[in-house]
């Protein structure tokens, strides 16, 4: 999501007169886009917020400004502790960076932060940044109003709102049309995506949106993040069916896998409602991945929750998973009113065995790959030798392969469908060869 709002930033400041540069030692202004979700998060940015110190000193006109997340939670408070900030500016507040630039450049300090209920950067056109010319993220919403008990965003992202449907289709559209060949839809609960048009219409929920992007050509995929599990609906997995450019991977956030925690962490869904929804997912998209995150150490949680969210990582078998160890965020539900009393290196133990076991199920998931042959999108050159590419499949699974087959035939390129055969894999990866 910061990736794809970066993009709407230097599209708002490109539009202003402004540059990339790829070098921080070439720049008027660093904007540090951030995240608020986890304490070590939040760390990471301040580390880099002092690092930029000494780059200052040898170049005074250098401003440094923090973007997102943080800047909404900590507004004016960070920078009176990071006194080498000129700028904060929250997630709804961009289209006023220009300005805010403005006044940094006449030698003010400011904060923006005002949040909205409308806001959805519906008619600016990213600028694609780092782009591989190939795959892109398209925000399809914003903010949330779920209020897990733990969780930040609902108060440094606002009120929930979507994104008129037309603008996301013209996205995806004009995309294709440039060369790209995939695009994720993204939001913070993309199932409860909901545009309400004129009275007498019928209004666009995901499943009909989703529907739209992909009929724009079959040979657009269309991915999508994050789905709630309370709202995952039979209608949308139909329509997942019945289009082959929807990609058979669902991501699920499970949280826990105790329904004690899950109550206490106000996920409104049982154990016994997420399996029944993983049920639904294998019975019309029996091809189809689930990865999921996963949170350990949460307030109260005893070894028989963590036991239960072990049972549910066997039971489900996801094929990728981001695990984390609770973080106390200042302000949620959770630290107004549950302890966080899990002794931190409890929380790493409980972490790692969930680490362990996740590992072990990936790498038996991908052995059972081993002779299935993908339908891949080649995206690019491997990290490890210029003569393999890598691409992924429908499912998300990345696949290295040979640039040439070795039966001869045609080199692999990247944006272009091939036919790769998984001939060995380890727990993150599928090794192939191109079958076509
Ligand atoms: N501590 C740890 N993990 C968190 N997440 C959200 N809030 C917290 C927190 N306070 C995780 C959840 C969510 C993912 C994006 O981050 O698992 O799905
Ligand atoms: Fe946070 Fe829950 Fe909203 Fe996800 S759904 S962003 S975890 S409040």
């Amino acid at each position: 999501m910061n990736f794809a709002d970066s993009e709407v930033v230097a599209a708002i400041l490109g539009e202003a007169g402004y540059g990339l540069c790829t070098e921080p030692s070439e720049a008027d202004f660093v904007l540090i886009n951030t995240c608020a979700i986890r304490d070590n998060a939040e760390q990471r940015v301040r580390h880099r917020v002092r690092e930029l110190r000494a780059l200052q000193a040898r170049r005074p006109q250098l401003r440094v400004g923090i973007l997102g997340c943080m800047a909404e939670r900590l507004q004016s408070r960070l920078m009176a502790e990071e006194d080498n900030l000129s700028f904060v500016c929250g997630p709804d507040a961009y289209r006023r960076l220009p300005a805010l630039l403005h006044q940094v450049r006449e030698g003010m300090k400011s904060a923006e932060v005002e949040l909205s209920t409308t806001e959805t950067y519906a008619d600016i056109e990213p600028v694609r940044m780092d782009s591989n010319g190939i795959t892109a993220y398209i925000s399809i919403m914003r903010g949330c109003q779920n209020y897990c008990s733990y969780c930040v965003v609902p108060y440094t992202r606002g009120r929930e709102r979507s994104r008129d449907p037309q603008t996301i289709v013209n996205e995806a559209r004009t995309l294709f049309g440039k060369g790209y060949r995939e695009v994720t839809l993204l939001g913070q609960n993309v199932n409860s995506y909901q545009w309400s048009v004129a009275s007498g219409q019928c209004p666009v929920g995901f499943p009909e949106l989703m529907e739209r992007v992909a009929e724009i050509d079959p040979r657009l995929r269309v991915r999508f993040a994050t789905s709630h599990p309370k709202d995952l609906s039979d209608r949308l997995l139909e329509v997942m069916a019945r289009h082959g450019n929807i990609c058979r991977c669902i991501h699920l956030p499970v949280q826990s896998g105790s329904n004690r925690m899950l109550q206490l962490m106000n996920r409104k869904y049982t154990v016994e409602w997420y399996l029944d929804r993983v049920e639904a997912i294998r019975r019309y998209l029996p091809d189809c991945s689930i990865t999921t995150d996963v949170i350990a150490g949460f307030s109260g949680e005893t070894l028989e929750d963590h036991q239960a969210t072990l049972d549910l990582f066997r039971r489900v078998r996801y094929d990728y998973a981001f695990m984390f160890k609770y973080s106390e965020r200042e302000g949620t539900y959770a630290s107004r009113h549950l302890p966080d009393d899990i002794a931190d290196e409890e929380k790493t133990r409980r972490l790692n065995e969930i680490i362990a076991l996740q590992g072990q199920i990936a790498l038996e998931n991908n052995r059972k790959e081993v002779g299935r042959e993908y339908e891949v999108l080649v995206e690019g050159e491997s990290h490890r030798s210029k003569e393999r590419l890598f691409g992924r499949n429908s499912q998300n699974k990345v696949l290295v392969f040979d640039r040439v087959p070795s039966t001869g035939g045609a080199a692999a390129e990247p944006g272009t469908y091939r036919r790769v055969r998984v001939a060995d894999c380890t727990a993150a990866t599928l090794l192939g060869e191109l079958s076509d």
